[in-house]
């Protein structure tokens, strides 16, 4: 049998005509860049994040970008990233002109609260005057500890940005992803809950003032054609893109309680096998389960045992941000984040999608105890 990691056609089968529907309409009213789909697109993915605005933009990077500028935060400041992230997340830090100071993650993979308050309170008076804001990940779909981060982020005066790229629906005690912060951040990356079919991603808020302040922003700072008022950028979302996304997102809700049924028969039928960790859930949340990620000893040797078997798998991610390359230059060493950097050596993401079937994750999980026999 072979499972593949991610089955984009298997999802575009059954909306194809739907898809063509929209793509058309597109190519009938010329709404290539921004326009009546991206608008139509706006208009219901605000009120499914519970959030008064949506803005559709470029990427998730783009959205980040324009989230920290929106509000304010720019050169020479300092804001708070998860040490273990895609690494958009910093890389929208470091292009707003700010440092990214890190943080280790905690059981569910999330910001660890505990540090981060570790953190704050070892800070001097100039380095807490520094620090704007914090990036709360929501990775692999589960959203992170937010009546914690609010309360912190209340204390030390600090934004608080949800990097919610990830976890699109996801909730925490009935608040979904992107509505607890000042901003939430989408990604619509292909492979992504709500993929678009090429690149787009989204700002949403309940601030009336900075969602129009990222409107402009991503049309060049105009409100009329060719009257600036401020210096922008072109972040706009494609015309297609939006078509796609509005099409999609109706069965979305419906698409997440697959992923999450499949999650609980992984959990289930993975439950006695040695050596093995199932993700937990943190109480109060519902995952999304963009990723379902275990933790194995030997994962190499058991990621190259289900590649042999037919079964594709993925990292997420194998360095963290402190020792990637990139960011040498920021001086932390290897142990700085030690329980980011052990998750890093034993996590393995297992095959993730709403469409893929109980045989599917039946073979999955014998050929995982196979090798753990
Ligand atoms: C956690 C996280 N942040 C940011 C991004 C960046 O999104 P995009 O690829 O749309 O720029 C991604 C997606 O890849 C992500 O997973």
């Amino acid at each position: 049998m072979k499972v593949p990691f991610l089955n984009l056609t298997a999802q575009y089968r059954p909306i194809k005509d739907e898809i063509a529907a929209a793509l058309q309409e597109v190519l009938d009213t010329n709404a290539f860049a921004g326009g009546r789909k991206v608008e139509r697109f706006e208009n219901v993915f605000a009120p499914f994040c519970q959030t008064g605005h949506a803005i559709g933009v470029g990427s998730g990077t783009d959205a980040l970008w324009m989230a920290l500028l929106g509000l304010g935060i720019g050169d020479g400041d300092a804001v708070i990233v998860p040490v273990n992230t895609f690494i958009a997340t910093a890389e929208a830090v470091s292009f707003a002109g700010t440092l990214p100071l890190f943080v280790d993650c905690d059981e569910y993979y999330n910001i660890d609260t505990a540090k981060l308050q570790k953190t704050l309170s070892a800070m001097s008076y100039e380095q807490r005057a520094r620090l704007k804001a914090v990036i709360p990940v929501h990775l692999y779909g589960q959203m992170a500890n937010m009546d914690e981060i609010m309360a912190l982020a209340g204390e030390y005066g600090l934004a608080v940005i949800e990097d919610a790229c990830q976890a699109h629906g996801a909730e925490y005690k009935g608040r979904r992803a992107g509505s607890i912060g000042d901003a939430g951040c989408f990604s619509f990356y292909p492979g992504k809950n709500l993929g678009a079919y090429g690149e787009a991603g989204a700002i949403v808020t309940n601030n009336a003032e900075l969602a129009a302040k990222l409107r402009m922003f991503r049309d060049h700072g105009q409100q009329k054609k060719y009257y600036h008022s401020i210096i922008g950028w072109n972040a706009r979302m494609d015309g297609f893109q939006g078509a796609v996304l509005a099409t999609k997102l109706k069965y979305l809700d419906e698409w997440t309680k697959k992923r999450r049924q499949n999650a609980l028969l992984y959990n289930e039928l993975l439950a006695g096998v040695d050596g093995i960790q199932t993700p937990k859930e943190m109480p109060h949340t519902s995952s999304v389960y963009h990723l379902y990620v275990i933790q194995s000893d030997d994962r190499d040797g058991l990621q190259h045992y289900l590649e042999q078997n037919g079964v594709a798998t993925g990292l997420h991610y194998p360095v963290p941000l402190h020792l990637q390359e990139a960011y040498s230059g920021l001086g932390y060493e290897k142990g700085d984040f030690p329980v980011a950097e052990k998750a890093a050596k034993r996590i393995l993401s297992l095959p993730m999608f709403p469409e893929l079937t109980e045989a599917q994750i039946g073979y999955v999980c014998d050929k995982i105890s196979e090798f753990r026999r």
